[in-house]
């Protein structure tokens, strides 16, 4: 076990009918001026927006909205919404979105009460800022990322091509609640529960000594939301499903799984800047390279992969290398069954797939790819841009 500290900053509301419950109490300590961020507009057509607003007047808030943040939000949009919240004077922010904006509006939260260039100390100094950021709290609207309970935020920085994690605090309060995730498509509910599946296996693969008590959480996350992507395969509103999913969302990204032990990630790194060339959906991108990486790489952890085979799609065969296997063989199926993309050229990207995924944008999107030495193996970028190739 490696040492650790660990505390919890993220009050979670979980439940059908929570925010319309509970969102008052949660926005107590919150001033008067709030922010309210959101994305494209999905809010605005499902009525979510206009709840939350509606609960913010009704507390006496004053309620400042600022929109447009993009799925994998951008570096210049962040600048635009802590320019916004500067110049409104904003006492906190409250992000109604996915892992996109939630990701955003910790940074927008934090840039606010700043005039160093977050990005450029995160990023360029390997800096971290003294300064506290405004009081965020999030509703979720597309489970997946687990960005409501974590410090982390993914933001791409379209002029040097880095898709890139920065950090700051974990929001103050996240609500999951039935009524306001119900109305994500199925592609995204799927593309989502893969992004879960992906953090557990991601942390699991990792660097940690036996009998570790986060292995054996981790494997059980693993389990809980394969069996609840095989009910929401045939019903994505499913409510006791996609709960628990969102759940385990939060679970595989909240930080437990990961106390007292090295993380992979290596998979998500590759993801990350494939995303900064493509602008794929992340779950997406995810669903094709994960399988790719875990057969490049599972002889290294072989007893692991045994475990996750046995344990979490219930396959055992006659030796452990026939067992890997089956287990390798049961995500394919389940990615086949999620109708998740198995090619990079069936994901949705900016542009044309052939445009985008050319053999120059390849090397360079793998010689940019961070590497993770703390994983099932420690990669070359020849070998990332293997898997790339691989993943045509
Ligand atoms: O923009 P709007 O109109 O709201 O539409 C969104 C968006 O197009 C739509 N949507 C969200 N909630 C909806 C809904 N549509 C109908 N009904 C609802 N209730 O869904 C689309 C995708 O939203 P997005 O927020 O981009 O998805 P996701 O939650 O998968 O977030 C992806 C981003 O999170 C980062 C990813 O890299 C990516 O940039 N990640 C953040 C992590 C973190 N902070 O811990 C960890 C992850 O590994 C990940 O990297
Ligand atoms: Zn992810």
């Amino acid at each position: 076990m490696e040492n650790f500290i660990y505390s919890y900053p993220t009050k979670v509301f979980s439940g059908k009918g929570c925010v319309k419950a509970h969102l008052k109490d949660a926005i107590k300590t919150f001033n008067k001026k709030i922010m309210v961020t959101y994305g494209g507009g999905s809010v605005v057509k499902t009525g979510t927006l206009s709840i939350v607003t509606s609960i913010l007047k009704e507390e006496g808030k004053e309620v400042v909205l600022f929109s447009g943040i993009m799925p994998n939000p951008t570096w210049e949009k962040v600048k635009e919404g802590a320019r916004k919240a500067k110049e409104e004077k904003v006492d906190a922010i409250i992000a109604v979105g996915g892992g996109s904006v939630i990701d955003a509006s910790k940074i927008i939260a934090l840039q606010a009460r700043t005039d160093e260039d977050i990005w450029d100390l995160e990023i360029n100094k390997r800096g971290v800022s003294s300064v506290a950021p405004l009081p965020l709290g999030a509703i979720v609207t597309a489970t997946g990322t687990g960005s409501e309970m974590n410090g982390g935020a993914v933001i791409t920085n379209e002029e040097t091509k880095q898709k890139n994690g920065l950090f700051v605090s974990a929001p103050s309060f996240a609500f999951l609640d039935y009524d306001i995730i119900k109305t994500l498509p199925r592609k995204q509910v799927l593309s989502g529960a893969f992004d879960t599946l992906s953090h557990a296996m991601e942390t699991y693969f990792g660097t940690s000594s036996t009998l570790n008590p986060s292995d054996d959480i981790a494997l059980s996350v693993m389990r809980n939301t394969v069996d609840n992507i095989n009910v929401v395969i045939n019903d994505y509103l499913d409510k006791e499903a996609r709960s628990n999913l969102a759940w385990d969302s939060a679970m595989a990204e909240n930080g437990i799984l990961k106390i007292g032990r090295k993380t992979d990630f290596q998979v998500h790194m590759m993801e990350h800047q494939l995303g900064a060339y493509t602008d794929c959906n992340h779950g997406e991108g995810l669903a094709v390279l994960q399988p790719i990486y875990m057969r490049h790489v599972y002889e290294n952890v072989l007893e692991k992969m045994v475990r996750f085979s046995k344990f979490v799609f219930n396959v055992e065969e006659k030796n452990d290398e026939e067992t890997a296997k089956a287990g390798l063989n049961a995500l394919e199926d389940l990615i086949k069954r999620m109708d998740l993309p198995t090619h990079l050229m069936e994901l949705r990207m900016k542009d044309e797939p052939s445009k985008l995924i050319t053999e120059e944008n390849l090397k360079k999107i793998a010689e940019s790819t961070i590497l993770i030495k703390s994983g099932a193996k420690a990669l070359t970028h020849e070998e990332v841009l293997e898997i790339f190739k691989e993943a045509i």
